[in-house]
């Protein structure tokens, strides 16, 4: 008989606990989980997409009120052109392929990045999808696209500076809640959760702002290889991590 839970009996277990209701994802691991197979890098992010498929049925099945994945970073513009014409090509295949699915699970699909540098033919299907799902309530399922955090911060505070100098800035100081109301992700609920796959340690530009009192964790899963019962079993680690928000265990409440 086998010990491992099955994907059930861990979606229960995390629905009896306060999930996060934000949670990001950095999908890394696409390119070496393809080399070790001897197979060129665009298969891994293929095999990749059925992670994004199985991960987002799972976060919608537990109830995360959002999900923010990170599919392509402003830096990923310089990886060779032959990868970055194929994920192009692969981002528009998942547009077409899951918007059934999308749509049929009340999921609201979003994207935040320099979304004006992507080719037409991502842009088309995303803003159709958008547009489509808008009135969806069940999830928010957020592309980061051509997103980099240190470009969203450059953009918000862009923004500002051309309100002040045309005088439609009210006169009061800049809080943090103020700045962040110009930040791509503007309406969606702070990170409670940034996940990266594939082994490293770092955030390589992801949602800079947002995360400043996220939860990490790092695996060192490949994201071809992450599928429900990986992103259940770290929700259940999120789950027995205490939040303190620069409080001393004994104020929290009990
Ligand atoms: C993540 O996988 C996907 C993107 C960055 C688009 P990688 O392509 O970075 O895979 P590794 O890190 O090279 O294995
Ligand atoms: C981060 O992964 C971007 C995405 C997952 C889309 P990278 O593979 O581009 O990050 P680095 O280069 O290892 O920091
Ligand atoms: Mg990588």
């Amino acid at each position: 008989m086998s010990t491992i839970p099955s994907l059930a009996a861990l979606e229960a277990q995390v629905k009896e606990r306060p999930l996060p209701r934000h949670v990001g994802i950095i999908m890394d691991g696409n390119g070496r989980w393809a080399e070790e197979r001897g197979l060129p890098r665009l298969e891994g992010h293929r095999e990749g997409s059925n992670s994004v498929r199985e991960v987002t049925r799972a976060a919608r099945r537990v109830g995360v009120e959002a999900l923010t994945l990170y599919a392509f970073s402003s830096q990923n513009w310089s990886r060779p052109m032959e990868e970055v014409a194929g994920l192009m090509d692969l981002l528009r295949e998942y547009l077409e392929k899951e918007r059934k699915e999308i749509l049929d699970n009340a999921i609201r699909l979003n994207a935040v990045g320099e979304l004006d540098r992507l080719p037409r033919m991502v842009r088309t299907p995303l803003e159709r999808l958008r547009d489509e799902s808008s009135a969806n309530r069940a999830m928010v399922l957020t592309l980061a696209l051509s997103y980099g955090g240190q470009e969203e911060i450059v953009a918000a505070a862009s923004r500002l500076v051309a309100a002040a100098r045309s005088g439609t800035l009210p006169d009061r100081p800049l809080t943090p809640e103020a700045f962040a109301a110009q930040l791509w992700t503007a309406p969606l609920p702070p990170v409670d959760l940034v996940v990266r796959t594939s082994g490293e340690h770092r955030v390589s530009n992801f949602l800079l702002w947002q995360s400043a009192y996220a939860e990490f964790i790092f695996t060192d899963t490949l994201w071809p290889e992450f599928r429900a019962h990986h992103f259940l079993a770290c929700l259940a680690e999120y789950q027995h991590r205490e939040r303190r928000f620069g409080l001393t265990s004994a104020q929290l409440p009990k």
